[in-house]
């Protein structure tokens, strides 16, 4: 008989709703199978497509055979070179490209700095709501995530609460700004409090910028502009280049910890050599603004029905996300009656179970309509 491991069993009793996004997306399937039409605003995709550049580079990868493995693990010497230039530039610090490392994905970047500095025991301060991965991960290397309501702060930091939250073992505080799943932008100044407190107590900060170029109102700041020694910053071609297939993310940090984690990262763990030259031309290009414009109107339309029916009270400042506040208070059983009449949406991401996730990433505007109805018929 085979009994599953203890990090199986804390991992799947995680909080954070995993189980319930399970049953939410399972009932969608099922629904879909049986030839119901559903509108996908469940996982957190963009719908942008990839720029030109982007295919040129992957077509020319495939026609030039690149088969083998990217040495060295840390990622393309190109990839990183052309990061380290424009985080360098963006900062206005230097940014060696020894202190960038590329990683298959944000999340799998997010594993690997938990892996190279948690202990058992350690505590990670997490506000919740949250991206659901921060407390699974942390989990799984025995430390404890320790969350700070924001609930009743507009879903805004409070760093009162948070300072209640604090102790002798809290090694890592994440940040994450644009939210998943809230879509609050954090203004500078709550992001400087709370990075003057890390700094001068020596708690790391761990910011996920994974949707910094989703700021409608351009109040995105970040961490690393004052406590770049403390800040481990994780990146996501995903979302930015709608890449969310290809699987590239990387992670800036200090030149202790990128050396911890390269020491960690196993060969075959590499971002794939196709993924990071076409991560290298996403770069190199820049999405038109049109790009931007076409998701801050989405927003706004989405705005517009979800406030009328008392759903949102806020207008969310970035990512592509409405966090909504079901009205029987039951996220699940919300969740299953709208799937019910064709849309599916994601229910907690929070130790409690009183919301839900609307991810307008991956819509076409005509769909608007057909999410407005299906929410107003459960209402
Ligand atoms: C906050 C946050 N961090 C990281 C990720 C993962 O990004 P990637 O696709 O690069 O693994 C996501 C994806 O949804 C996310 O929402």
């Amino acid at each position: 008989m085979i009994f599953p491991s203890d990090t199986y069993k804390r991992m799947t009793s995680s909080p954070g709703g995993m189980k319930f996004i399970h049953e939410v997306i399972a009932r969608s399937i099922k629904l879909k199978n049986e030839g119901k039409e559903i509108v996908d605003c469940g996982l957190g995709e963009s719908s942008h497509g990839l720029l030109a550049k982007v295919i040129e580079a992957g077509m020319e990868a495939l026609k030039k055979d690149e088969f083998y493995y990217v040495r060295p693990t840390q990622g393309l010497v190109e990839l990183r070179a052309e990061i380290s230039r424009q985080i360098s530039k963006e900062f206005q610090l230097s940014v060696d490209s020894e202190n960038v490392i590329v990683t298959p994905g944000a999340e799998l970047g997010i594993d690997l700095v938990f892996k190279s500095i948690l202990n058992p025991g350690d505590e990670v301060v997490i506000f919740d709501p949250f991206f659901i991965p921060f407390a699974t991960i942390a989990i799984t290397y025995g430390a404890r995530p320790v969350f700070v309501d924001t609930f009743e702060n507009g879903f805004l930091p409070s760093l009162k609460l948070m300072k209640k939250k604090i102790s002798k073992k809290t090694k890592i505080i994440i940040l994450n700004s644009p939210n998943n799943p809230t879509g609050r932008v954090f203004n500078k100044k709550l992001v400087e409090e709370i990075t003057f407190f890390a700094k001068e107590r020596k708690i790391y900060l761990l910011s996920d910028e994974t949707y910094c170029f989703f700021d409608f109102e351009k109040i995105f700041f970040s961490p690393f502009n004052i406590y770049p020694e403390g800040t481990i910053v994780v990146r996501s071609f995903s979302k930015q280049y709608s890449m969310m297939g290809y699987k590239v993310g990387y992670i800036v940090s200090s030149t202790k910890i990128a050396n911890y984690i390269k020491a960690l990262q196993i060969p075959g763990w590499a971002a794939p050599r196709i993924s990071s030259l076409m991560a290298l031309a996403a770069l190199k290009s820049s999405n038109p603004q049109s790009v931007i414009e076409n998701y801050e109107s989405k927003r706004d339309n989405l705005y517009k029905g979800l406030n009328e029916f008392g759903l949102v009270d806020y207008l969310p400042e970035g990512a592509f996300y409405f966090y909504l506040k079901c009205p029987s208070g039951n996220s699940l059983n919300f969740a299953l009656e709208l799937a019910d009449k064709g849309l599916l949406v994601i229910p907690a991401f929070s130790t409690k179970n009183t919301h839900v996730r609307l991810s307008y990433g991956a819509i076409e505007k005509e769909q608007i309509p057909k999410i407005l109805d299906a929410i107003e018929s459960v209402l």
